[in-house]
Protein backbone atom coordinates (compact mmCIF):
# COMPACT_ATOMS: atom_id res chain seq x y z
CA UNK A 1 0.00 0.00 0.00
CA UNK A 2 1.79 3.35 -0.94
CA UNK A 3 0.64 6.46 0.56
CA UNK A 4 2.04 9.89 0.20
CA UNK A 5 1.16 12.50 2.69
CA UNK A 6 1.69 15.90 1.38
CA UNK A 7 1.99 19.55 3.03
CA UNK A 8 1.14 23.04 2.36
CA UNK A 9 2.57 26.01 3.82
CA UNK A 10 3.81 27.01 7.12
CA UNK A 11 3.72 23.41 8.12
CA UNK A 12 7.44 22.61 8.28
CA UNK A 13 7.02 24.56 11.26
CA UNK A 14 4.70 22.65 13.10
CA UNK A 15 5.86 22.09 16.93
CA UNK A 16 7.71 25.56 16.77
CA UNK A 17 4.65 27.43 14.76
CA UNK A 18 1.55 28.70 17.28
CA UNK A 19 1.33 25.67 19.65
CA UNK A 20 -1.76 26.96 21.01
CA UNK A 21 -3.33 25.79 17.84
CA UNK A 22 -1.33 23.40 15.78
CA UNK A 23 0.82 21.45 19.21
CA UNK A 24 4.35 20.59 20.12
CA UNK A 25 5.49 17.87 17.41
CA UNK A 26 7.11 18.26 14.54
CA UNK A 27 6.10 16.49 11.68
CA UNK A 28 9.31 14.95 11.73
CA UNK A 29 8.71 13.19 14.66
CA UNK A 30 4.76 12.31 13.82
CA UNK A 31 5.85 10.73 10.74
CA UNK A 32 8.64 8.87 12.71
CA UNK A 33 5.69 7.24 15.27
CA UNK A 34 3.45 6.64 11.92
CA UNK A 35 6.17 4.90 9.95
CA UNK A 36 6.88 2.34 13.38
CA UNK A 37 2.63 1.73 13.63
CA UNK A 38 2.50 1.24 9.91
CA UNK A 39 5.30 -1.02 8.87
CA UNK A 40 2.89 -2.39 5.95
CA UNK A 41 2.29 1.10 4.54
CA UNK A 42 5.13 2.43 2.01
CA UNK A 43 5.04 6.27 2.62
CA UNK A 44 6.15 9.20 0.88
CA UNK A 45 5.91 12.39 2.54
CA UNK A 46 6.54 15.71 0.78
CA UNK A 47 5.95 19.57 1.91
CA UNK A 48 6.34 22.79 0.04
CA UNK A 49 5.70 25.94 0.50
CA UNK A 50 4.96 26.92 -3.28
CA UNK A 51 1.64 26.44 -4.59
CA UNK A 52 2.77 25.26 -7.69
CA UNK A 53 5.07 22.57 -6.45
CA UNK A 54 2.28 21.26 -4.34
CA UNK A 55 0.51 20.92 -7.73
CA UNK A 56 3.32 19.35 -9.72
CA UNK A 57 3.75 16.76 -6.74
CA UNK A 58 0.09 15.91 -6.85
CA UNK A 59 0.47 15.28 -10.42
CA UNK A 60 3.46 13.29 -9.92
CA UNK A 61 2.24 10.73 -7.86
CA UNK A 62 -1.36 11.00 -8.46
CA UNK A 63 -1.61 8.20 -10.51
CA UNK A 64 0.44 5.34 -9.16
CA UNK A 65 -0.47 5.89 -5.17
CA UNK A 66 -3.55 4.14 -3.08
CA UNK A 67 -4.06 7.34 -1.60
CA UNK A 68 -3.04 10.85 -0.41
CA UNK A 69 -3.66 12.48 2.52
CA UNK A 70 -3.47 15.87 1.95
CA UNK A 71 -3.26 19.36 4.14
CA UNK A 72 -2.88 21.97 2.03
CA UNK A 73 -2.86 24.09 4.66
CA UNK A 74 -3.40 28.02 4.05
CA UNK A 75 -3.99 27.34 0.10
CA UNK A 76 -6.95 25.32 1.29
CA UNK A 77 -8.45 28.46 1.35
CA UNK A 78 -7.40 30.27 -2.13
CA UNK A 79 -6.08 27.57 -4.33
CA UNK A 80 -8.46 26.57 -7.58
CA UNK A 81 -5.20 24.72 -8.85
CA UNK A 82 -5.25 22.35 -6.16
CA UNK A 83 -8.61 21.60 -6.46
CA UNK A 84 -8.00 21.30 -10.39
CA UNK A 85 -5.16 19.21 -9.44
CA UNK A 86 -7.35 16.65 -7.51
CA UNK A 87 -9.62 16.58 -9.78
CA UNK A 88 -7.36 15.63 -12.66
CA UNK A 89 -5.38 12.02 -10.79
CA UNK A 90 -6.71 8.88 -9.81
CA UNK A 91 -5.53 8.91 -6.45
CA UNK A 92 -8.42 8.97 -3.79
CA UNK A 93 -7.24 12.12 -1.29
CA UNK A 94 -8.09 12.85 2.06
CA UNK A 95 -8.34 16.52 3.03
CA UNK A 96 -6.76 16.48 7.01
CA UNK A 97 -6.55 20.17 8.65
CA UNK A 98 -5.22 20.07 12.61
CA UNK A 99 -7.34 22.71 13.39
CA UNK A 100 -11.53 23.27 13.38
CA UNK A 101 -11.43 25.44 10.57
CA UNK A 102 -15.04 26.06 11.05
CA UNK A 103 -14.35 27.32 14.62
CA UNK A 104 -12.08 29.81 13.19
CA UNK A 105 -11.91 32.89 11.38
CA UNK A 106 -14.61 32.70 8.47
CA UNK A 107 -11.99 32.77 5.39
CA UNK A 108 -11.05 29.64 6.85
CA UNK A 109 -14.62 27.60 6.25
CA UNK A 110 -14.19 27.92 2.64
CA UNK A 111 -12.29 25.14 1.14
CA UNK A 112 -11.15 24.77 -2.71
CA UNK A 113 -9.96 20.81 -2.09
CA UNK A 114 -13.08 19.84 0.16
CA UNK A 115 -15.66 18.82 -2.93
CA UNK A 116 -12.49 17.67 -4.67
CA UNK A 117 -11.61 14.94 -1.66
CA UNK A 118 -13.54 11.65 -0.61
CA UNK A 119 -13.56 12.82 2.31
CA UNK A 120 -12.13 15.51 5.15
CA UNK A 121 -11.47 15.94 8.85
CA UNK A 122 -10.69 18.48 10.48
CA UNK A 123 -9.86 19.35 14.27
CA UNK A 124 -8.34 16.16 15.74
CA UNK A 125 -5.13 17.45 15.79
CA UNK A 126 -2.53 15.40 14.21
CA UNK A 127 -4.16 12.72 14.89
CA UNK A 128 -6.34 13.50 11.83
CA UNK A 129 -3.42 12.29 9.54
CA UNK A 130 -3.67 8.34 11.44
CA UNK A 131 -7.53 8.43 11.13
CA UNK A 132 -7.23 9.51 7.06
CA UNK A 133 -4.63 6.67 6.83
CA UNK A 134 -6.70 3.89 8.61
CA UNK A 135 -9.74 5.19 5.95
CA UNK A 136 -7.49 4.68 3.14
CA UNK A 137 -6.49 1.29 4.60
CA UNK A 138 -9.94 0.23 4.76
CA UNK A 139 -10.83 0.65 1.04
CA UNK A 140 -8.46 -1.73 0.14
C1 LIG B 1 -4.47 24.28 8.64
C2 LIG B 1 -5.59 25.31 8.72
C3 LIG B 1 -5.36 26.43 7.73
O1 LIG B 1 -6.42 27.39 7.81
C4 LIG B 1 -4.06 27.13 8.04
O2 LIG B 1 -3.80 28.13 7.06
C5 LIG B 1 -2.91 26.21 8.18
C6 LIG B 1 -3.11 24.90 8.82
C7 LIG B 1 -4.63 23.17 9.72
O3 LIG B 1 -4.01 22.13 9.55
O4 LIG B 1 -5.31 23.39 10.71
O5 LIG B 1 -1.78 26.55 7.85
O6 LIG B 1 -4.54 23.64 7.37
Amino acid sequence: MKIAIINGPNLNLLGKRETDIYGNMSFDKYMEELKAQYPQVSFHYYQSNIEGELVNEIQRIGFEYDGIILNPAAYTHTSVAIGDAIAAIKTPVVEVHISNVHAREDFRKLSHVSGKSVGSIFGLGLKGYELALQYLLSRK
